[in-house]
């Protein structure tokens, strides 16, 4: 029988070769993992992608058994996490396992995120790796708002409230388009009931589907590195392929290796964080969302949990505008919509930092600083650092936090619109014709 293989089969075993005959396996095998040549110099930065993966698959398998236990019944719910907790067999476990891993997904896509700002990943020929990499992004931030609203706690309830209630600001359909969502007058049972179909089919099939798009393209083009420059335009011939490139190294055994020892190290913080510090001080889980969800009594300070919190204080910055918020709801909006446009408002020179000038470097420190302060607001109740005197009365909020807020928001969207700017008057150093890599780079001292 011809094998649906191009090349032998990589399989000695007559089972496999069984199935070989039938189904591309070394093919795919060959493509993606032993004959995929990833650059040699990738380092601590690239280890965010397979741990990405890592978490998704602990969140998949924590979830499907916290399914088994939990009711998605606005009566039950609370109790049902309740039971898991301290009834159901290693219950406990399994349920601080998925909502550190929702708070880890967040650290590990932010870093995956801030290695492809750093090294121009984003840029061509990758953009559509990027923009599968934002769906991604939309469709976790998507995933880890329903899931919050599942415990029926105060925060759940509340939090859900707040951001629902944003879709009342739209103009005209506004206040339908919330009753559509929530299936309620308030969030209620119907709502929960939505959000648990979402949070537990809906999105996870769409996420695995985006993940599987974003490494496909990926594995069409070639991975990126912490030079940026591409090891495709560079020398051919390595000692696996004539007509692979130079400087790459297939990706199986060189990186599955390395990237185990990213799984070990990530897996001792994050069992040190489920067996020590599951609550993480409330930034995991929150202090309020061990009370029941209680329609009547408003908590006195509702934030979202810390990876939204950015975006909330963006929210929180803009003022109203004839009493509608809808003007803080479309910078919301935009602050993430706005990922989507950056293959194409860098026109820098060079891809990786390693290679910019100051311009880019000032910029990209400041959208950073930027990016914590607001995080680190979007946590904090307004009047944090206390009110400005009277002087100021004639504004139209007199609370500090709020300017911080106001500032960093401009510095936010500055780096991003100013970028086409400051990128082409950027002063950037020369490229080197190939990676940079500790083996190249002996010799070449010694000359
Ligand atoms: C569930 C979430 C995600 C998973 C499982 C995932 C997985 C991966 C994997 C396995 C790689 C190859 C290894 C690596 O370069 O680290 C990769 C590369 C990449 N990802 Fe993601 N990713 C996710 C989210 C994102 C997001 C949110 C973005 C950006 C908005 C993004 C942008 C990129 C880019 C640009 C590359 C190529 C990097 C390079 O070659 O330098 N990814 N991703």
């Amino acid at each position: 029988m011809a094998s649906a293989n191009k090349g032998p089969s990589l399989f000695k075993s007559p089972v496999m070769q069984w199935v070989d005959e039938r189904f591309p396996l070394s093919s795919l095998m060959r493509d993606h993992l032993t004959e995929y040549y990833a650059p040699k110099n990738f380092n601590f930065w690239y280890y965010f992608g397979s741990l990405a993966l890592l978490v998704l698959v602990i969140q998949i398998v924590t979830g499907i058994f916290l399914t088994m236990n939990y009711k998605p019944d606005a009566n039950y719910a609370f109790g049902s996490v309740e039971f898991i907790m301290r009834d159901v067999d290693y219950g406990w476990v399994i349920r601080y396992m998925h909502s550190t891993g929702a708070s880890m997904f967040f650290v590990v896509v932010y870093l995956h995120m801030c290695r492809g700002l750093m090294y121009g990943s984003y840029r061509k020929p990758r953009e559509l790796v990027w923009i599968l990499g934002c769906l991604i992004y939309l469709a976790l931030m998507a995933e880890a708002f329903f899931g919050y609203l599942l415990p029926w706690g105060q925060m759940s309830f509340w939090g859900a409230q707040v951001i629902v209630n944003l879709f009342s600001a739209v103009p005209f359909i506004g206040p339908e388009l919330a009753v559509w969502i929530r299936g309620d007058y308030s969030i209620g049972d119907a709502t929960l009931n939505r959000f648990f179909a979402f949070h537990v089919i809906a999105l996870p099939l769409v996420l695995l589907g985006l993940v599987a798009a974003h490494i496909i393209a990926l594995h069409e083009v070639g991975s990126n590195n912490p030079d940026g420059i591409e090891i495709k335009k560079g020398p051919k011939g390595n000692r696996w392929s004539k007509d692979a490139p130079a400087d790459g190294i297939p990706f199986h055994p060189y990186f599955t290796v390395k990237d185990i020892v990213g799984v070990v190290v990530f897996l001792m913080i994050f069992s040190a964080i489920v067996f020590f510090a599951p609550e993480m001080g409330g930034y995991f889980l929150e202090h309020n969302n061990f009370i029941p969800a209680d329609p009547l009594k408003t908590p006195d300070h509702i934030a979202p949990v810390w990876y939204f919190t950015p975006f909330y204080s963006i929210l929180r910055a803009v003022p109203p505008l004839f009493g509608s918020q809808f003007p803080g709801v479309i910078a919301m909006g935009l602050a993430v919509m706005v990922f989507f446009a950056l293959p194409w408002l860098d026109r820098g020179k060079v891809k990786s930092i390693r290679y910019r000038g100051t311009l880019w470097k000032s910029w990209f420190a400041a959208f950073i600083i930027a990016f914590f302060v607001l995080g680190y607001l979007g946590v904090e109740p307004t009047t944090v650092w206390g009110q400005f005197g009277d002087w100021a009365s004639f504004l139209d909020t007199r609370d500090r936090a709020t300017w911080a807020a106001r500032f960093f928001t401009v510095v936010y969207f500055a780096f991003f619109f100013l970028m086409p700017w400051y990128t082409s008057r950027d002063k950037t150093k020369p490229e080197p014709a190939r990676v940079r890599y500790h083996e190249h780079e002996a010799p070449a001292a010694a000359e």
